[in-house]
């Protein structure tokens, strides 16, 4: 599809000083903002993401790939947006398991930092999960759409490259990638494996003994309500250990994790392996979510 699209922009002699405006989900303004970055070397794109998940997250921050039978964003480049519009009726026609699992990523936007976004979540989410017409009407998901979007602008224009801060919306996508490559990207949707994920980030933060119970019981039941990563998916946990140990974010050979503290979250790569395995397990549901015991150790 991208050769025949640049191909396309070629024949109509497209050029640097046109933009190209990307309106669809996740997967084509990534597609299109890699075309945007390598079509006579970069030429501007507007991006127009018509899913939840690209409003949220997909379409802002200037990633862009497009995956090969070797492995997902294999080939991808940074290329900015000049413009992001985000029209929140277009959800209207998204299938509810859509919205659904891409709150499993506005959740991690919340558990970042933004207790406005957990409340808003908290009040409408099922709601919103649901495709609700008054939560289009009320404005509430228009507002989950703008404070995950401004949040993950903000952490982006502090770091575009993700030496730092960037980093941390990362949260609950180790394990969650560990999953979804388990699965085979097939049978569990990007936010849904992120709601695992972030449950696993939950007993690892609780193991050391970073976060309170409180606020691990809190967004547990936050994504119980939203029904998410409720039933234990059909992944070992050995083949979702092995799948995080190939994951390109690895530093150095060592896993950094971004665990949630109290209110936020920080970046440790000490994490013993008896605490992964704890969060992999209670990502996987096989160990009660733990909000007032200490998680289960296994080896
Ligand atoms: N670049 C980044 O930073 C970043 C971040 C998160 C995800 N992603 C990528 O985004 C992709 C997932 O995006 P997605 O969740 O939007 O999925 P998607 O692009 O696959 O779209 C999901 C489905 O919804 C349909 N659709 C799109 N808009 C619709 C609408 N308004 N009404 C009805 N149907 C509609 C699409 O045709 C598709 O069938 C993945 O490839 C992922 O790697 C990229
Ligand atoms: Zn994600």
């Amino acid at each position: 599809m991208v050769e025949q699209a640049c191909r396309e922009l070629a024949r109509l002699h497209v050029d640097r000083r046109e933009t190209l405006v990307a309106i669809g989900g996740g997967a084509l303004t990534d597609a299109a903002g890699f075309i945007a970055a390598s079509y006579l070397r970069g030429v501007p794109i507007v991006q127009v993401p018509t899913t939840l998940v690209g409003q949220i997250d997909a379409a802002l921050g200037g990633k862009t790939a497009v995956d090969l039978p070797e492995g997902k964003n294999l080939v991808g480049a940074f290329h900015q947006p000049v413009a992001f519009v985000a029209d929140v009726s277009l959800l209207a026609t998204l299938p509810p398991r859509q919205l659904r699992a891409a709150l499993g990523e506005a959740v991690k936007m919340g558990v970042l930092g933004d207790e406005r976004l957990l409340e808003l979540i908290e009040e409408d989410g099922e709601a919103m999960a649901r495709g609700d017409r008054q939560t289009f009407e009320s404005g509430s998901l228009a507002e989950v759409v703008e404070r995950c979007a401004w949040a993950k602008v903000e952490v982006v224009s502090a770091d575009e490259r993700e030496s730092g801060p960037r980093m941390t919306l990362n949260l609950g996508h180790t394990i969650g990638h560990g999953i979804e490559a388990a699965a085979g990207y097939s049978k569990i949707l990007h936010g849904e494996a992120v709601a695992y994920g972030l449950r696993g980030a939950f007993a690892i933060a609780r193991a050391l003994d970073i976060t309170t119970p409180e606020r691990a019981a809190r967004v547990n039941a936050l994504l119980d309500r939203l029904g998410l990563g409720i039933a234990p998916p059909a992944v070992s946990m050995e083949s979702v250990a092995e799948h995080m140990a190939t994951d390109k974010k690895h530093a150095l050979g060592r896993l950094s994790w971004v665990l949630p503290t109290a209110t936020g979250v920080i970046v440790r790569a000490d994490v013993p392996a008896d605490a992964v395995a704890a969060g992999i397990a209670a990502a996987l549901r096989l160990a009660p979510v733990t909000t007032t015991a200490e998680v289960p150790v296994r080896p």
